[in-house]
């Protein structure tokens, strides 16, 4: 009896499992049966998977083809030592397997870490090969050749070769060592600090699958306010820890240098980055590292920003500082990302200029294992920038690109923005600084300028929720980022097919609705927060809602008045020769559009100019129409989102369904929120009728002006 009752229980739990495993927890990489009629091709081609797990990643390698491709096919692939049959999986590097070193395949051709996935044939049977120089290329292979899979894409003759655009593929947490998230919309951190290094949650690798299934080979642990506590020994054990797991997927780990460490841990007087006693306690400490972490990725550093201590402290300059700590590392192969997002503590006259003016005159000056990280725009990740002056500006100096992938400024995590296309736009931004198509592109991933290091990092959105983003969707936009940085020349529509194929469905009648909202998705938020090039509109305190009234801050740059400066003519900042002059930062030739009012893009035209409330648009409006027009239209797209999404109730599971249903709910009503106080508000000012059939605002300026959020999350 006991026992039957504890089957009924067994049994009852089994079943539940389904249900929960559509929490989101499993990402994109799930492996949920394939309907085999309506994919044949896959028990053809994929019988019997070669092991081959002779290292840690070749191991990890084959746990996960032998996990995708069970959960796939719905039955186990055995594993066995050589082909036995036609339809093997044969993978591994020529050192691994004697059969991938028989065959001609052109390793030369990938890189260090790139691979390829051939069709052909091995002791007469017919082969998918899945081969790379070292073993991180073949897990990356692995993943590829899953992703196939999942895709439902053809797997008969194959022939795909990759190999990675840019060499530093790297995750920045925002991670504080008490577990909040700086910026982390999903949770608290996904590091649990207090019970490492003993502890090793079981998400840890499954962070490290997820990173190394898009090509992301590092990860920086620690928030970039940093805190020299993270390099004392006790944390150094438990970033150790951490490095243990994600070691065997590829991945690296970096630290935060906090600047001031030699004062604060060392007990120096002074932090002077040319003071031979600070040499010295950054020397000791970094070997002390990697007595730890032997492969340790090396620093990333905020330095004289927003109240962080660096070089200038001491009128040193950002590469004296950046290339002290480069000297360190070196011997161990270490690298320095020095952040160029630098914000002084003096109001600058635009503060879009300060850092192409304190970054330029250093062009040539850092050490050669120094990359300048900068974010794609010049201001702070709003919805829509024009590409950040630097790129183009600095041919002797590795720039990387940062991107941030938790949306600070679109909508947190509850609103639907997949941040694909603001990737792609930015990286196929035209920097013309060697003539057409000198693409920010070209320049991340080295082309333009032979940079020898390249990378790119994104600010993550990974938090302890179950779903790991917080929602959904933004598991799209950790994905996204992976990609465009093992190719910067991605296409964002391509990636998110595939994300949705791979973490919803493969049935046409969701993909390509939910697909259309996807690619929509961003310039909705851009038309709802900030249209034309607006930007910086948030209220005081946190980055949640609109406060484009808010002027009375100490500081002029922190208002959002500062950044649009409407009055009774006009709106947007000017930033050509008779304003601020920024656009001369750009290259000649895109300074002459972008100076020229009438050749600036619509879309960045408040970025740059101050523009008279009745300029004629290209639509025929005056701009104050089209401005309420757009603000408009980013509340219909999202309504109609609601509604696409409501029609796929019964293509997803109820769980990810139901979420997905509420958060865009939540969505239209702050996308509202937005419209209606922004539209009331500069109507205060532009003191013109609203388009005829536009709804006013639900509310009086005043109601909104009115609504505080001091618990919103990020508030500081
Ligand atoms: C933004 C963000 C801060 C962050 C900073 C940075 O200003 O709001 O939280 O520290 O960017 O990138 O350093």
């Amino acid at each position: 009896m006991k026992h039957r009752l504890l089957l009924v229980c067994l049994a009852a739990f089994a079943l539940s499992i389904p249900a929960a495993a559509e929490d989101g927890y499993d990402l994109w990489l799930r492996y949920r049966a394939a309907d085999a009629a309506a994919y044949p091709e896959l028990a053809a081609t994929v019988r019997e998977l070669v092991g081959g797990g002779g290292t840690p990643t070749l191991a990890a390698a084959e746990r996960e083809l032998s996990r995708g491709l069970n959960g796939l096919g719905g039955a186990d692939v055995p594993l066995v030592a050589a082909p036995t049959r036609d339809g093997a999986i044969v993978f591994g590097t020529p050192r691994s397997s004697a059969a991938i070193a028989a065959l001609t395949l052109d390793l030369g051709r990938v890189g260090p870490e790139g691979y390829v996935i051939r069709s052909t044939a091995v002791n007469g049977r017919a082969t998918t090969v899945i081969a790379a120089n070292s073993d991180a290329g073949v897990l990356y292979g692995a993943f590829h050749f899953l992703r196939l899979i999942q895709t439902r894409a053809p797997l008969r003759a194959l022939d795909i070769v990759s190999r990675p655009r840019t060499k530093i593929r790297v995750l920045n947490h925002w991670d504080n060592l008490d577990g909040h998230v700086e910026r982390g919309y999903a949770g608290q951190s996904i590091w649990d600090w207090h019970k490492l290094p003993l502890w090793l949650d079981p998400r840890y690798t499954d962070y490290a699958r997820a990173c190394a299934s898009v090509g992301i080979n590092g990860s920086v642990l620690t928030n970039v306010n940093a805190n020299a506590t993270s390099l004392t020994p006790a944390y150094l054990e438990k970033a150790a820890a951490l490095a243990g797991v994600m070691r065997t997927y590829g991945v690296r780990v970096y630290l935060t240098a906090r600047f001031s460490a030699p004062m604060e841990l060392g007990g120096l007087k002074t932090a002077d980055p040319l003071d031979p006693a600070v040499r010295t306690w950054w020397k000791a400490k970094v070997d002390e590292i990697y007595r730890y972490i032997p492969d340790f990725g090396g620093f990333l550093v905020k330095a004289n920003s927003e109240g962080q201590p660096g070089p200038q402290d001491y009128k040193r300059t950002h590469a004296d500082g950046a290339n002290m700590l480069a000297e360190v590392l070196a011997p161990h192969g270490g690298i320095v990302m020095w952040r160029a997002f630098v914000y002084s503590n003096e109001t600058p006259t635009d503060r879009a200029k300060q850092a192409y003016d304190e970054f330029v005159p250093l062009d040539g000056k850092f050490a050669d294992n120094v990359l300048v990280q900068v974010k794609n725009g010049a201001i702070d990740f709003q919805p829509r920038e024009p590409f950040h002056p630097l790129f183009g500006a600095m041919p002797k100096t590795p720039l990387m690109m940062e991107f941030q992938i938790t949306k600070e400024y679109l909508g947190f995590a509850t609103h639907l923005t997949y941040l694909g296309p603001l990737f792609e736009e930015a990286l196929e931004s035209d920097t013309l600084v060697k003539g057409k198509g000198s693409t920010v592109a070209k320049i991340v991933d080295g082309e333009l300028h032979g940079y020898k290091l390249t990378g790119m990092a994104g600010v993550a959105n990974i938090g302890a929720d179950r779903n790991w983003s917080g929602s959904q969707f933004d598991q799209a936009n950790w994905y996204a980022f992976g990609r465009f940085a093992w190719d910067p020349g991605a296409d964002s529509r391509a990636i998110a097919q595939d994300w949705l194929r791979m973490t919803f469905s493969n049935d046409a009648r969701f993909v390509q609705p939910v697909l259309a909202m996807m690619m929509g998705s961003r310039e909705a938020v851009v038309d709802y927060m900030t249209p034309l090039g607006l930007h910086h509109l948030m209220d005081t305190g946190h980055h949640y809602g609109p406060g484009p009234w808010v002027g009375n801050l100490s500081r002029a740059d922190w208002n959002p008045t500062y950044y649009h400066r409407s009055d009774a003519n006009g709106i947007g900042f000017e930033r050509g020769p008779k304003g601020s002059g920024a656009t001369s930062q750009y290259s000649p030739q895109a300074a002459a559009r972008f100076s020229d009012l009438k050749k600036t893009p619509e879309n960045l035209l408040l970025w740059f100019h101050h523009v008279p409330w009745d300029h004629r648009m290209s639509s025929g409006r005056t701009l104050w129409d089209e401005l309420v027009l757009h603000y408009t239209h980013g509340v219909e797209v999202v309504s109609q989102m609601r509604v696409s999404w409501a029609a796929q109730q019964g293509r997803v599971d109820a769980e990810r369904f139901a979420q997905v249903a509420a958060f865009l709910a939540i969505q239209e009503q702050e996308a509202r929120w937005w419209r209606d106080a922004c539209i009331a508000y500069f109507q205060s000012i532009s003191r013109r009728p609203l388009p005829a059939g536009v709804a006013a605002p639900a509310q009086p300026l005043e109601y909104y002006q009115s609504l505080k959020f001091p618990y919103a999350p990020g508030h500081g």
